[in-house]
């Protein structure tokens, strides 16, 4: 390929190519994830991580002034797929801060100075999802897509909402009916995007959103889910501007909660990427902590051993794990709402992940998540429950002296503290405000700009429908809501 960017399949067999501006979510030969890959002697070299610190001082609202203030594109370099300066989509995302965390250090039985929070509750949407989507939509605008949709357990489609409101694009979401927190509901409805609440739980949610994207090309929906090897280029980031904080000394770990596994890959090429220009010395290690209601990802990397293994992951273990989910007719469920998967769809990057950064995956408690959220909040920060699942994961790798009291840590809050008030007033009252919403009394919106919900059975016909398409398009088409519906390989 002579563009120095390309998108490649991780499937070591086959490693087929595709050009920067196809829209992919899966190998077209083999079902397989993509990675975006550059050829790195054909692009402008960084000799020392250095280089990027200048650019927090420029000024202006000109391209380049836009782009060093946005704490993804000031990293431009180490993810150039873009074409030229001018497509790229930011609205001043990942000007996120590493905090010290002294008191709940304290609190933690950590020395001081050794606790950090990055705090990516700080973005434009309130969570770590616009360092993704400033990607994902300058690839959307790169290849001229006007209908952006996602499935999401409330923070995707918040910032989906977000971005399309101001890239001018169509924004459709999926959410699972119920499941989402009501902060993160109502950003997707105030900022304009379709929003569809599908009877059933994320993981169905998902499968439509790439059967539509996949299989019903006249829709013309460019998915931005973390599938989408785009997002993962600007969730990067997040690990760049911890380098940056520190003075580009890693840390001795890096702890995220897991759900879909799209920012722990990502991580996890950030820094195979900087092993490989040159760029650091160190790798700190990775802990990925999941909720124990939904749990997969330490189910088969701690209890089975299921490892990345060259590429070559065990794909009949995983089959088998997602079989007995089928037989139990198992749903995740978990106070951890932005978290509750049980097939993430970037595994087998997160098993890559994981590899190269020495990682380890723990599972945590509803409690555990809720009373280390509440921690968090009271000593000083804030996040949502899911974004506690990485300090309740740290206090565990602390007892099991798998992490020392001496080594520094970087707990990542994912999502903002006001994302799910009702999940702290419960926690503080006993009061479940959601059930009582249920009883609330309901009149016409009467809103210039009121948005509604619609409830839409899980149903490819009527998602078509609701979302303004032909339902002939799909005629015979309806795929029985099972893995098999998808093309290619599902983990
Ligand atoms: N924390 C928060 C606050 C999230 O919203 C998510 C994912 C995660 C952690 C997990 O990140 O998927 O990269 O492992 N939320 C997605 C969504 C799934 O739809 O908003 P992951």
């Amino acid at each position: 390929m002579s563009d120095p960017a390309f998108q490649q399949c991780i499937n070591p067999v086959c490693r087929a190519t595709y050009a920067i501006d196809e829209v992919r979510v899966a190998c077209l030969s083999c079902g397989s994830l993509l990675d975006i890959q550059y050829d790195w002697g054909k692009l402008p070299r960084v000799k020392s991580l250095n280089f990027f610190e200048h650019r927090w001082s420029t000024k202006g609202t000109q391209v380049e002034g836009r782009l060093d203030f946005s704490g993804v594109w000031r990293f431009r370099e180490l993810m150039p797929f873009f074409r030229s300066e001018d497509q790229v989509v930011t609205i001043g995302e990942g000007r996120t801060v590493l905090q010290q965390a002294d008191l709940l250090a304290r609190q933690m039985h950590i020395k001081p100075g050794n606790l950090l929070l990055q705090y990516e509750g700080l973005n434009p949407s309130g969570s770590f999802k616009d360092n993704g989507m400033t990607a994902a939509f300058t690839h959307a605008k790169m290849v001229g897509a006007r209908k952006v949709a996602c499935a999401s357990t409330g923070n995707t489609s918040a910032s989906l909402g977000l971005f399309a409101a101001l890239a001018e694009m169509k924004g459709i979401v999926f959410i699972g009916s119920g499941k989402i927190s009501f902060g993160k509901l109502s950003q997707a409805l105030d900022y304009g995007a379709l929003t569809l609440q599908i009877q059933g739980d994320f993981d169905a949610c998902l499968r439509r959103i790439k059967q539509i994207a996949t299989n019903v090309p006249a829709m013309g929906i460019y998915l931005m889910n973390s599938v989408n090897p785009f997002r993962l280029e600007g969730q990067k980031s997040i690990m760049y501007r911890i380098l940056e904080a520190r003075g580009w000394d890693p840390p001795d770990w890096i702890i995220v909660p897991g759900g879909n596994l799209g920012n722990c890959s990502a991580f996890g090429k950030a820094y195979a990427e900087l092993r490989e220009l040159g760029l650091v010395k160190k790798i700190p290690r990775l802990a990925v902590i999941n909720a124990s209601g939904a749990n997969t990802l330490n189910a088969l990397y701690t209890k089975q051993g299921l490892r990345w293994n060259d590429g070559n992951v065990d794909r009949e273990t995983i089959g088998k794990h997602y079989a007995a989910l089928d037989e139990a007719n198992y749903k995740p469920h978990t106070v951890a709402s932005a978290i509750e998967i049980s097939r993430p769809v970037n595994l087998p990057k997160a098993l890559r992940a994981l590899e190269t950064m020495n990682g380890v995956v723990r599972e945590v408690s509803d409690d555990e998540i809720l009373e280390h959220r509440a921690m968090v909040a009271r000593w000083g920060f804030g996040c949502e429950p899911a974004s506690a699942a990485s300090v309740a994961g740290l206090r565990k790798l602390l007892d099991e002296q798998v992490i020392s009291r001496d080594e520094s840590v970087v707990c990542i809050l994912t999502g903002h503290e006001l994302k799910d008030p009702n999940a702290t007033v419960q926690y503080h009252t006993g009061i479940d405000m959601k059930s009582v919403q249920e009883l609330a009394p309901r009149i016409e919106p009467r809103g210039k700009l009121s948005n509604r919900p619609i409830q839409v059975e899980d149903s490819l016909e009527a998602i078509i429908v609701a979302m303004g398409g032909d339902p002939a398009l799909v005629e015979g088409m309806e795929m029985k809501q099972s893995k098999s519906v998808l093309p290619g390989i599902e983990y």
